[in-house]
């Protein structure tokens, strides 16, 4: 379970939240200005020749919108959206009733397409390039081998880590698109809109102190001014200012970039246990008793975003600003050498 407030993956009890927040129409999705562009182009290019969108696929962290440009694309284009994820599909046969049930110009969502299995991998090859399903028929050498023509249909994948993905299954999407962390702007725009929806009285105070603590991510933003309309309605009188929002964030030990505990154990165990780095980010999680994924879907990427962590071939390296965030000394001889003059 993830007791984390600044965790980007729905809890059970949000899922009913996340779907009433979610925008139904381009105009409501906020920020993604060139991916939502670019899938509206080849959406009215489809419905224009009447045929079916190429295959996409979507990457990027948790909690900022594939979910939710799924259900925008299938109903612009007018048709079912079917939602299945890549460890719920255990066998090929289970892939091949999915595909079977399909219609012409279905989308059919996967979301962690990456964690599919190489047997089911193998049905979902020639499906997406031909439409087709090819199926033993019988056993030893009476076998035969059919071949089942599918509708045209749309997949569209969704992970949280693109080189994960199978280069054989990457090659064979027409369209691949990275979301990116929001803006501080384009955080508070979906701040101000869930406000209104969830009818909480918010000023532009309060609605920055949010955003900026929401790390770039729209579920972190949703669910910080849920929890900060119930620590005003308690301990204010129901409005959200700055004051109050900074009051419960503080309560949540969210602080203002929105780390939390986990975020500063990692940063600690970097700069304390390992000097500052370079170290690989399995070594991390191993030494905090943490998950290797949470550290990299959610924990890194945000670390990443912010310049505390720099990439390096040999492993995570700490930043002078992420020394400064926890008010340790950099280390002078970690700073980058001026070059050599001759
Ligand atoms: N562009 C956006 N504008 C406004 N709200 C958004 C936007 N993107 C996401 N949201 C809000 O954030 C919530 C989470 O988004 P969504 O479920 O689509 O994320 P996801 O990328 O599918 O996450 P996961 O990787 O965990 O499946 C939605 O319910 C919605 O309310
Ligand atoms: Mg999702």
């Amino acid at each position: 379970m993830d007791e984390r407030t600044v965790s980007p993956h729905t809890r059970p009890e949000e899922t009913q939240l996340d779907a009433s927040l979610r925008p139904r129409t381009w105009d409501e999705f906020v920020g993604q200005a060139s991916v939502k562009e670019t899938l509206r182009i080849l959406i009215a290019a489809a419905r224009a020749r009447d045929e079916t969108l190429d295959h996409i696929l979507l990457y990027g962290p948790p909690g900022l919108g594939k979910t939710t440009l799924a259900h925008i694309i299938a109903a612009e284009m007018g048709v079912n959206l079917k939602i299945t994820s890549g460890p719920a599909i255990e066998r090929p046969g289970d892939l091949a009733a999915i595909l079977t049930n399909l219609r012409r110009g279905d989308v059919l969502f996967i979301d962690e397409i990456h964690r599919l299995s190489r047997p089911v991998e193998e049905v979902l090859y020639p499906a997406m390039e031909d439409f087709a399903l090819d199926i033993v028929i019988g056993k030893g050498p009476g076998a035969r081998n059919i071949r089942l023509n599918l509708p045209r249909f749309t997949i569209l994948g969704a992970t949280t880590r693109l080189a994960l993905v199978a280069a054989p299954l990457r090659d064979r999407f027409g369209a691949v698109f990275r979301l990116d962390f929001y803006s501080p702007l384009e955080l508070a725009q979906i701040i101000r809109r869930a406000a209104r929806l969830l009818r909480t009285a918010i000023d532009e105070g309060g609605i920055a102190e949010i955003a900026a603590r929401s790390r770039g991510t729209a579920r972190i933003a949703n669910r910080l001014l849920r929890r900060v309309r119930d620590y005003a309605q308690v301990r204010a009188d129901g409005v959200i200012t700055r004051e109050v929002a900074r009051e419960a964030l503080a309560l949540l030990d969210v602080d203002e970039l929105g780390l939390d505990d986990l975020d500063r154990k990692v940063l600690r165990t970097v700069i304390e246990k390992f000097g500052g780095g370079p170290v690989g980010l399995e070594t991390i999680a191993a030494s905090l008793s943490e998950e290797g994924d949470t550290i990299m879907d959610v924990v890194e990427p945000y670390l990443l975003q912010l310049g505390f962590l720099d990439r390096t071939p040999r492993g995570r390296v700490a930043t002078r600003r992420a020394y400064e965030h926890l008010g340790l000394p950099f280390p002078e001889d970690k700073a980058p050498q001026q070059p050599a003059l001759f």
